[in-house]
């Protein structure tokens, strides 16, 4: 449990592996049905030692932070001891309709703060200014600890950067051995560069990922599954998260263990020409 590798910016310390909780309790409504395959899944997470669950006021209506807030204090865990991501959805982006989606999101984690809290995606013909208005308030309300942004590329990052009156923890991407968008539209060599995390999402490409010789020969010789080699790959890059999603105890617990896999820089390089 204390080895997960970790990332530090401004103070604040992520682990590598984080538990990504879309379509934990349904997908764009609430889904009670899968209430007990949700409720093991975050189960599975907390005992392998994830703290940093990632949801948003979207997953499964609202039901996701929900049932992530359940799991959490049924395991008596400290509210200290974890670090809770949520998002505001893109609709939401007016001044007081962020007021109250971030109040929701509360609500439903019967939690008195966010850690992190991000726009989901940027929205059309949005007033950023307006925007960050409120999100600056919830963070000197100490309603949110931090903020920052997803699917933002360079250029609306940079704009958003200077809004913000407390540093931008992140932006959350797609990054995968296969998705390397990105890369090429120069924002991980940004957030390097600029002590902002990218927080990988989709890093098994949503269970779709493509096997091929080099992913199993490097499997093969760490003695594990080519979805493992696959998130070993994203976090090799400094700065980079990421935020597996799984409804499986194993692959939960193999996600987790893949933050411990070294990869050679040879075999780094040998994924990053693939594609
Ligand atoms: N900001 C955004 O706009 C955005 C967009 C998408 C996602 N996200 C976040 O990122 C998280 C992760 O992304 P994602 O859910 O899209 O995709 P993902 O994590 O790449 O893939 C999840 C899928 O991969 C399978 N899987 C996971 N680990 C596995 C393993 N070790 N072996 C075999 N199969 C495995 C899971 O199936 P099993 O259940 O069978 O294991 C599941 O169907 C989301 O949950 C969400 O929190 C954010």
């Amino acid at each position: 449990m204390g080895n997960m590798k970790h990332e530090t910016v401004h103070n604040i310390t992520l682990p590598k592996i984080g538990f990504g909780a879309w379509r934990i309790g349904g997908n764009s409504s609430s889904n009670p049905a899968l209430d007990s395959k949700s409720l093991t899944a975050l189960r599975s997470a907390l005992a392998a030692g994830y703290t940093h669950f990632d949801t948003a006021e979207s997953y499964a209506g609202g039901h996701s932070e929900e049932l992530i807030g359940q799991a959490i204090r049924e395991s008596g865990m400290k509210r200290e001891n974890v670090f809770i991501t949520s998002k505001v959805t893109e609709s939401h982006l007016k001044y007081d309709h962020v007021l109250t989606a971030c109040a929701g999101s509360l609500r439903r984690l019967k939690m008195d703060y966010l850690d992190l809290y991000l726009i989901h995606w940027p929205g059309t013909g949005t007033n950023y200014e307006e925007t960050f208005r409120a999100l600056n308030k919830l963070v000197r309300d100490g309603k949110v600890k931090h903020l920052g942004v997803s699917n933002f590329d360079l250029k609306l990052l940079k704009q958003v950067q200077k809004l913000s009156e407390t540093p931008l923890l992140t932006n959350q991407v797609p990054f995968s051995v296969s998705d390397r968008s990105y890369v090429e539209n120069g924002v991980l060599d940004y957030c390097q560069q600029n002590e902002i995390l990218l927080t990988a999402y989709s890093p098994v490409d949503q269970g779709k990922l493509r096997s091929n010789k080099a992913l199993e020969a490097i499997a093969k010789a760490h003695n594990a599954t080519i979805f493992q080699i696959a998130l070993a790959w994203v976090i090799s890059h400094p700065r980079v998260i990421t935020i597996p999603m799984s409804f499986n105890p194993q692959h939960i617990q193999e996600n987790f263990d893949a933050a411990e896999i070294e990869l050679t820089s040879q075999e780094i390089n040998s994924l990053a020409n693939l594609k």
